[in-house]
């Protein structure tokens, strides 16, 4: 082990424990990644003594820029360095009170200390003490998890979940980001203690679906949330996606599972947090338009309306932000037929008004339409696909030629108001109107001289002559 403590900051804190004649330990996330090969910036240490005075030491002895942030109620300290984060705590025993996440703490050995975390992986140990400088402490065989893909309690897994219900989140979390397994005793213990979770703060909840839907195949993690029965309790709009139903012995796709598929697809091609909430929510409203029509089978018009409408209360329900980030989403929600529709028919006035819609969020749209093809016939994939090429040389193209993406009026509302000397009003709001359409519609370029001369068209019908050039 002891080659990869190269990090200067492990012999300063070995040091500065020794001179207070204590013992100090590595533990946690940054031990379980480094056995994954993980880079992880955030290095926990753990005390047999006060984990502030050992923080205030290091502090003095680190050369550079260091904070340190002291949270007395707690019993920690933080040290920030550059892009490290070293957090600082003294060894303890927990006992939960029923009603809070809020331990009451006692201090502790190593050994107590280890046993109250969350899983086997996070609870190891690596000692900075001069005796056995290095070495790996792991009483409850987080390695051997780590080798075979678990994620298991210390403890009991009931008491575990039950004392932090954070931690069942936490869990399907592992497993979703690290492609690990529940054991199968943990996994009972979190369908037995899922009501708990009502006691978690909504944020720290957030949090977690966040990783998950950042995980690298996030369906694994929603599967997992769903099965648990806490995807219900958190997220009851998306479990009303689940199921099929069947007239005229004509069922639809089961659009839960269609949801997971989108997500899963664009999250091989995208990173971007916002746009896999779009995927999730793409067809959030399914459940609320879905119709049997004679003739038809099952619709679901104006799944994308209604659903961008329901963007805001969800993320105000999940505490996500209520910014640029959730208009972006609902707008992508808003849009998400538009390519398909356009596939069918490529006409330049449809490619112009989505580019007008869409704006610079084009390129996100389309990859959230491509991963909505699900479809198992490879035929229909194929000709989805050939379509939405046809579709993108189409939308570059017009924009090459139109420059619609971010349009901004070559005739301004000031220009209308001074040509025929009116107020802010609504006349001017229609010539605005009508010179957009024109030249969506493509009836003019997107140019000055085109616009003011339809400028004055439209200003003549509606009874105003130029009074100022
Ligand atoms: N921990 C715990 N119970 C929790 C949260 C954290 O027992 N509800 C313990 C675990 O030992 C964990 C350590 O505190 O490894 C640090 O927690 P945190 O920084 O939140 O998580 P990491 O495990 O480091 O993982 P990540 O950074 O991916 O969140």
């Amino acid at each position: 082990m002891k080659e990869n403590l190269t990090h200067s900051v492990f012999e300063i804190v070995s040091g500065c424990a020794e001179e207070m004649n204590v013992q100090a330990f590595v533990i946690g996330g940054w031990v379980r990644d480094l056995f994954l090969k993980r880079e992880s910036k955030d290095i926990d240490f753990v005390c047999t003594g006060s984990g502030i005075e050992l923080a205030q030491r290091v502090a003095k002895k680190i050369s550079g820029e260091v904070h340190v942030n002291v949270y007395k109620n707690f019993g920690t300290a933080q040290i920030t360095f550059g892009d490290y984060i070293f957090e600082f705590v003294g060894a303890r025993k927990e006992s939960y009170d029923h009603t809070s996440r809020k331990p009451a703490v006692e201090t502790g050995t190593l050994q107590d200390d280890q046993s109250r975390r969350d899983f086997t992986i996070n609870a190891l140990a690596i000692s900075l003490n001069k005796k056995n400088y290095g070495e790996l402490i792991d009483p409850f065989g987080g390695t051997e998890d780590l080798k075979n893909k678990i994620i298991r309690t210390p403890l009991n897994a009931d008491i575990t979940y039950s004392d932090d219900p954070l931690r069942m989140m936490r869990a399907i979390r592992f497993a979703a980001q690290l492609g690990f397994s529940i054991e199968k005793k943990s996994f009972d213990a979190i369908v037995k203690n899922k009501d708990r979770i009502k006691i978690v703060s909504r944020e720290r909840i957030a949090d977690e679906l966040n990783k998950i839907i950042l995980s690298p195949k996030p369906s694994v993690g929603f599967k997992l949330l769903f099965d648990s029965g806490l995807l219900e309790i958190i997220f009851p709009q998306f479990v009303l996606l689940r199921g099929v139903e069947y007239a005229d012995g004509k069922g639809h796709k089961d659009n839960f599972f269609h949801t997971l598929e989108v997500l899963d697809n664009l999250s091989r091609k995208s990173n971007d947090l916002w746009l896999r909430w779009a995927a999730v929510l793409h067809d959030i409203a399914k459940p609320q338009t879905k119709r049997f029509e004679e003739g038809h089978g099952w619709t679901f018009h104006g799944h994308e309306d209604r659903g961008a409408r329901m963007v805001p209360k969800i993320f105000s329900e999940l505490r996500l932000p209520q910014n640029e980030k959730m208009k972006y989403v609902q707008k992508l929600v808003m849009l998400h037929l538009r390519p398909i529709a356009l596939s069918k028919e490529v006409t330049d006035s449809a490619v112009r008004r989505l580019l007008f819609e869409a704006g610079d969020d084009i390129d996100d749209l389309m990859l959230l339409c491509e991963a909505d093809i699900t479809s198992k016939n490879p035929e229909k994939v194929k000709r989805y696909l050939r379509n939405f090429e046809i579709v993108r040389q189409k939308l570059k193209e017009v924009e090459e030629r139109d420059k619609i993406r971010n349009w901004q009026p070559p005739v301004t509302g000031e220009i209308i108001m001074k040509t025929f000397n009116l107020p802010p009003s609504k006349t001017v709001g229609i010539i605005k109107d009508a010179i957009r359409e024109a030249i969506l519609d493509g009836v003019i370029k997107n140019n000055y001289e085109e616009a003011y001369q339809l400028m004055l068209r439209k200003a003549k019908e509606l009874g105003f002559e130029k009074v100022n050039d």
